[in-house]
């Protein structure tokens, strides 16, 4: 190094904004809008069994070797990898990272878009008076006419980006702080007037009694890949936030809360919606539209339905912005850092990348490009499970390997224990994880998918 110092990294400035900004990536429509849609696609409380058990067993694990490497790495999601092993090619996992972040935010993009369509429907009491039936039609209608959706999703886009323009404290942190412990409450709510409604109790059975007999080697995946998606693993969006977390801050600690945060939220949300969806004979099994059509329904059952429906759509927005601020700054960092452009041209750049793949995710739902495929799949599906199902399970396996073989025992130990400030009986534990269990286990969920293993 030739005696350049490099310039202050940004940090987060508190312990809860840490947190708050790290669950804010976490907690989002992959809570509220995929969690629901795959239980309902998968089986039910089967899915659900695996989720928790991926979460606990993976997950966690490889959140704390993304925050360990972020943190050490002092740079975004390739540039850490390289600070740590420079001679070494682990740097590729952070360009898998970045790539899927492109990925993600086009159909994310997407479907955050629909979120600004349901806020100004319920602002202009839209739902009023409409039988399930109606509801569908109308979600469907919407969809399926591309103008609109394209419409928001390039207003979301713009959105993000100019939130993550202004940087890591003043942007992100502050928004967050506040706004998920309001989304927090009005799911609460959807919960009591979900679970109170007439034939409720079929919903709860399908989301928590497991019928393990709809396991198979697709669901498993998809438990898998639904796991990732949901925390922001496996791409370095908490590498990179790792990076801007304070020496004192407690790692593993954090990757316990927001895994906790996160996965009680998407819990939640399936005690929302399944007893409704029951309630209301809507097909669980119906796809992407499950919480759009279900979520209205249930407003219309409610005292102040309209109120809550305007707070709820627009909760929904600011939980899926923070996720989306957090893919794109994966993006930005890596852009801006490794090749020395501004914040401010980084994200003008990237977003014109991301709405161009955005808009081909959108006509690709019922517009003109519905029946170009690929493997058998449309542009989005398509999208949506390499980037969720395949490139985050394989980033978080060389994340764990990485961390639990190469990154070296001593930066590790510094990372985990705050330089040996924190006792930390339970690190061995979380080593066993890293080393062990979470590299096994993704690797037996991948060759039980392609076939080379059979369990289930
Ligand atoms: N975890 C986010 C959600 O559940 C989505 C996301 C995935 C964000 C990967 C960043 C990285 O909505």
């Amino acid at each position: 190094m030739a005696g350049v110092t490099p310039p202050q990294r940004e940090r987060f400035g508190s312990k809860f904004g840490v947190i708050a900004a790290a669950a804010g990536s976490a907690v989002g429509l992959g809570n509220i809008w995929k969690f629901p849609y795959e239980v309902g696609n998968n089986g039910g409380g089967a899915f659900l069994v695996l989720y928790l058990g991926f979460v606990l067993l993976i997950g966690i694990p490889v959140m704390i070797s993304e925050l360990a490497i972020g943190r050490n790495g002092q740079k975004n999601a390739i540039g850490s990898f390289r600070a740590i092993s420079p001679k070494r090619p682990w740097f590729l996992v952070g360009i898998i990272g970045v790539a899927a972040a492109f990925m993600i935010f086009a159909f994310y993009g997407s479907v955050a878009g629909w979120t600004l369509e349901y806020i100004f429907q319920s602002a202009k009491n839209g739902f009023e008076g409409k039988t399930p039936d109606q509801l569908g039609s109308m979600f469907d209608n919407f969809v399926e006419n591309p103008m609109r959706p394209l419409m928001w999703q390039t207003i979301f886009i713009v959105l993000t980006a100019s939130v993550v323009m202004a940087g890591v404290k003043k942007g992100i942190e502050k928004y967050t702080k506040i706004l998920m412990p309001v989304l927090f409450l009005i799911i609460l709510v959807l919960i009591v007037r979900s679970v109170t409604l007439p034939g409720a109790g079929a919903g709860l059975e399908f989301l928590f009694k497991p019928d393990f007999s709809k396991i198979n080697a697709s669901v498993i995946l998809s438990a898998l890949g639904q796991a990732f998606f949901s925390l922001s693993l496996g791409m370095g969006t908490i590498i990179t936030y790792g990076s801007y977390i304070r020496k004192n801050d407690n790692l593993a600690v954090t990757a316990i809360q927001v895994s906790t945060a996160d996965t009680v939220i998407a819990i939640m949300a399936g005690i929302a919606i399944f007893p409704a969806v029951f309630a209301f004979g809507i097909n669980p099994s119906q796809g992407e539209g499950l919480v759009f059509v279900t979520i209205p329904n249930i407003f219309q059952q409610m005292p102040g339905g309209y109120v809550f429906s305007l707070l709820f759509f627009i909760l929904l927005a600011v939980a899926a912005l923070t996720s989306t601020i957090s893919l794109l700054e994966v993006i930005v960092a890596y852009f801006s850092e490794e090749y020395k452009i501004s914040r401010k041209k980084a994200t003008i750049y990237s977003s014109i990348v991301i709405l161009f793949i955005g808009t081909l995710c959108t006509l690709s739902k019922g517009g003109p490009l519905t029946d170009f495929t690929i493997f058998g799949k449309n542009i989005w599906g398509f999208l949506e499970f390499v980037s969720a199902d395949i490139l985050l399970p394989l980033g978080g396996l060389c994340i764990v390997i990485f961390v639990g073989f190469f990154m070296g025992r001593k930066r590790v130990r510094e990372e985990l224990t705050n330089a040996g400030s924190i006792k930390g009986r339970l690190i061995p534990v979380a080593m066993f994880l890293v080393r062990y269990i979470a590299p096994i286990g993704i690797a037996l969920v991948f060759l039980n998918a392609i076939g080379l293993l059979k369990f289930g």
